[in-house]
Formats: structure tokens, sequence, C-alpha cells
């Protein structure tokens, strides 16, 4: 059988298999299906340094946080998935650390998975990454929040970074019982969440408060997160792209309580400071929520 059939027949297998769950793809398969037809690139990076997704999902952090480098720490040499992780910065920090790791990157959208198999690639090029077997890494082409989410194998962590404010309340609740199932007994999840505690959206702070002491459930969720969009001027160009979509913001109290109620034990849920300089994010070291927990 000829190198091109086997690929082609690897394909078909492969969107067979997505039929039922979120479909999982090999390093060659993810370059074949996703990147070598249409070539998606990466867009500039915005002035604070945060590269744009191609989706409107929110852009990438310029630099590693607390609770990812927590993640990389506790996940090195172990089976670990990232759930939102796009263009495949994580996976490309874990593989350089230790080439024994095994990752798989799942995204919701097929062209930042293939841009990351295509960085990958360029790292084994250049020797930058050496894998202890190809077969180490496997892209996920899925979404978190769907009731038909599968994993073949559990995981000894998960990481899900800056994805929570896409999903309402209710598909916050099913990305956390399949986050559960995902996981092995005594794994963990790492979550960073974004807080109302924002520059860019300060004006929700009052009526967020507001919510919190009338008991309101989701305080945090928001029909149209434009409603809020700081307009002093200072911040316009980052602001033009905001969506009229949905949106939710979380703190300590209420992600730790999500946590639990899906099972796990909550081990840290504490507000970090954001880990680089944004005019359009920052305003008082309360920026983001970290949740590390454990599946008993
Ligand atoms: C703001 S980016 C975050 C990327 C990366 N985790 C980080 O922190 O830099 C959000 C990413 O989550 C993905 N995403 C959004 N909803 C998702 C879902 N339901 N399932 C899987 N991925 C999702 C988007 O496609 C996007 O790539």
């Amino acid at each position: 059988m000829s190198k091109k059939t086997i690929v082609m027949f690897s394909w078909i297998l492969a969107l067979t298999i997505s039929c039922d769950f979120a479909a999982t793809f090999t390093y060659h398969q993810a370059l074949e299906t996703f990147y070598k037809k249409a070539k998606p690139s990466m867009p500039a990076a915005e002035s604070d340094g945060r590269t744009p997704t191609l989706n409107q999902k929110g852009a990438i952090s310029p630099t590693l946080d607390y609770g990812t480098l927590s993640f990389l720490e506790f996940g090195k040499n172990k089976r670990i998935l990232e759930v939102g992780g796009a263009y495949g910065n994580v996976m490309l920090e874990a593989l350089h650390q230790s080439g024994s790791t095994i990752y798989h990157l799942n995204d919701l959208d097929e062209r930042h998975l293939g841009i990351a198999a295509f960085r990958l690639q360029e790292k084994i090029d250049q020797r930058k990454i050496c894998m202890a077997g190809l077969g180490n890494v496997q892209f996920i082409y899925g979404d978190i929040t769907q009731s038909s989410w599968k994993v073949k194998e559990p995981y000894d962590a998960i990481l899900m970074a800056n994805v929570m404010r896409f999903l309402t309340p209710n598909q916050i609740d099913q990305a956390f019982s399949n986050l559960f199932t995902s996981l092995k007994s005594g794994g963990r999840i790492f979550i960073i969440a974004m807080t109302p505690y924002v520059n860019r959206y300060k004006s929700f702070i009052p009526e967020y408060h507001q919510r919190i002491k009338d008991g309101a459930p989701n305080p945090g969720f928001v029909k149209n997160i434009r409603h809020y969009a700081n307009n002093d001027g200072k911040i316009q160009n980052q602001i033009n792209n905001i969506t009229d979509g949905h949106f939710m913001f979380l703190d300590d109290i209420t992600l730790s309580n999500l946590a639990k109620s899906a099972g796990f034990k909550v081990l840290e849920c504490t507000f970090k400071p954001l880990s680089y300089k944004s005019e359009s994010w920052e305003l008082d070291g309360r920026e983001t929520v970290v949740l590390i927990a454990e599946k008993p």
C-alpha cells in the first residue's frame, strides 16, 4: 500500500470515529487534515503581546501563568490533556521540557490544531523537541461541552485555560462532568478563568456584586459582553473585535463550588494577577482565578 493510501485510510478512520465522539488525530494526520490544504497562519499579536484566535474566542497570552506552570510541573512525563489549547504554546513547552510526556491537544477549531501541528514539526526539524515517540502527541478535534465527549483512556492531568468564559452555565456543568470522567482517580484539573475584576469590563463589577448579594445563580453570566466594554478610548483598538456573544466571569467561590458539585476535591482556588502587562485587562491583581482540583 502506498504512503498516500495509508494517510487517506487513517483520515477516513479518524473521521468515522468523529461521528460519535471527539476525533483523535496523530501528528501526521493533523498536518495532512488541518494544515496542508488551507495552510492557516497565526494572526499578528496585539499591542499587549496576545495573539488572537481565528474563531473570535479570545487570544493567547504571551507568557505562561501560574496555573499553566503548575500543570506543566505536575504533568511532566505523565499522560496529559489540554482543552482549548489553540496554537499549542503549552504543548510545545511541555514537549521541550520532556519528550516523554504524552500530550493530547484539544480545540474546537481545526485551523488552530493545524497550526499547532505545523509548529511542532518546525521544532522537531530544528531539534528543539525530541519526542520519545511520535505517538506521544495526539490532536483532539472536539467540543468539551458535548454530552458525547469521550476519551480513550483517562489522563493524569488536564489544563483548561481561558475557555470557561465562552461557555453558558449548562455548558460549564457538562464540561466539568466531562473533565471528571476524562481523569484518572488521583488526577488533577488545572483551570484558569477570568474574573469580573478586569479593566476592559469593569462597568460590570457593581452589577456583579449586587447579584452576589441577591444570591443570584450564575452571577458572572452576561448575555451580551459588548454592553460592558470599557469605552474610555485608551483601549479602543483592543475592544473593536468584541462580539455580541455571551460571557462568563468566575470568582474563587463560584469556581470552587462548580468543581465540588462535579465531584472534585478542591486543592487550591485563588485569584491571581495577569502574568503579562496589559492596559486592556489589568485592574487590581485579581484578573484571573486559578483552580487546582483532584478527582478522588
Ligand atoms: C482564549 S483561547 C485560549 C487558548 C489557551 N488555552 C490559552 O490560554 O492561551 C480559547 C480557546 O478555546 C477554544 N474553545 C472554546 N470553546 C471550546 C470548547 N467548547 N471546546 C474546546 N475548545 C474550545 C477556542 O477555539 C480557543 O482556541
